[in-house]
């Protein structure tokens, strides 16, 4: 069976991952693709010390990758707007297949991109932009296909749910939390996004999106971080019970869908004051299925790369059937952009 030719722009936390997970299980993934996954080129600044890149035809430009012409799936991996949009953009207009795990690029420039999309028939896939490894984009797009959504809520940032943890049960002070986190390779490479709440506004839009079939709405969305919470915040909260924790809540309502990023008191014996560290954790509320959970490691290499390579064999799959349900409908159900009608 002939490959698909994957090329893997950036190098960094995630890109290692990627790399990693597709060499390490390549026989598994074959097996479940049907056909061997490849990679035909990286294009990276730097060498990654993670990783062996032997025989592995590399570049220092990133549009190097879209322009080869054996290359059948560009996966971004470099984050960002501006750069990373033009990447996609070029990508699809040569024909690629995209897999991003850029969850500011979808929440902002998401509209422009499924329609680029949808007219060049190509799928951009994006599971890893959301909630890390948690496939909670699949499970809204496909397991949970039968219902109207009617709330998606939880800790969609894993950076924010540490650095609160680590707070409260090692006394420890948010820049030292900070610190860590980006140590650990979870952060944003502007961590402001993580703190201030952007990061999760930016998810929350996705969630958004597929849960309730509207186009990307990231202007409409409240977003307010976890910056200005103190240690005597979180001890106050835990002598009355509570735990802190920063959340995405978005709902229907009758003026269409609400969209809000920003800290919350939860009772102590709720699911969500129990996820602790860099997990996240989303309840979606389905009409026939009623409640449900979607748990699991928020950020880091190897957990955001199952996602990544998942889309991947998805990618292979749909390559297969010549059929693409994985970019979003809206680009050609005519739904208008800036629409927020339910
Ligand atoms: N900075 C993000 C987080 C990475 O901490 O959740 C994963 O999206």
């Amino acid at each position: 069976m002939e490959p698909v030719r994957v090329g893997i722009c950036g190098l960094g936390t995630v890109g290692a991952g990627t790399f990693n997970v597709l060499m390490r299980n390549a026989v598994d993934i074959e097996r479940r693709a049907g056909r061997p996954l490849v990679i035909e080129q990286v294009a990276a600044r730097r060498d990654n010390p993670q990783c062996d890149l032997t025989g592995i035809p590399v570049t220092a430009d990133v549009f190097d990758v879209v322009r080869n012409p054996r290359i059948d799936v560009v996966v971004e991996l470099i984050g960002g707007y501006e750069t990373a949009r033009e990447l996609v953009l070029e990508a699809i207009h040569n024909g690629k297949h995209v897999v991003t795990a850029n969850k500011a690029l979808i929440a902002v420039h998401g509209n422009e991109i499924f329609r680029a999309a949808a007219d060049k028939g190509v799928i951009v896939a994006f599971e890893a932009a959301v909630a890390g490894g948690i496939p909670v984009i699949k499970s809204l797009r496909e397991g949970l296909g039968a219902n109207r959504i009617q709330w998606v809520a939880g800790i969609i940032n894993g950076t924010g749910n540490y650095i609160l943890t680590h707070m409260r049960d090692q006394g420890r002070s948010f820049d030292d939390m900070l610190s860590e986190a980006q140590a650990l390779g979870y952060a944003e490479a502007d961590p402001t996004f993580d703190v201030e709440g952007i990061d999760a506004a930016h998810k929350l839009t996705i969630l958004a999106s597929i849960a309730y079939g509207v186009p990307l709405q990231f202007e409409r969305a409240y977003t307010e971080g976890i910056s200005r919470i103190t240690f005597d915040d979180v001890a106050q909260a835990d002598s009355l019970g509570y735990i802190i924790k920063h959340l995405g809540i978005s709902r229907r309502t009758e003026e269409g869908v609400e969209l809000r990023v920003h800290p919350a008191l939860i009772p102590k014996e709720r699911l969500l004051a129990n996820v602790h560290g860099v997990k996240n954790a989303i309840e979606v509320m389905g009409d026939a299925v009623g409640p449900t959970l979607y748990y699991g490691a928020g950020a880091g290499a190897e957990p955001t790369a199952s996602a990544v390579v998942a889309d991947l064999l998805d990618v292979a799959r749909d390559m297969a059937t010549h059929h693409d349900y994985r970019t979003p409908y809206l680009a050609f159900s005519g739904i208008v952009e800036g629409d927020n009608s339910l």
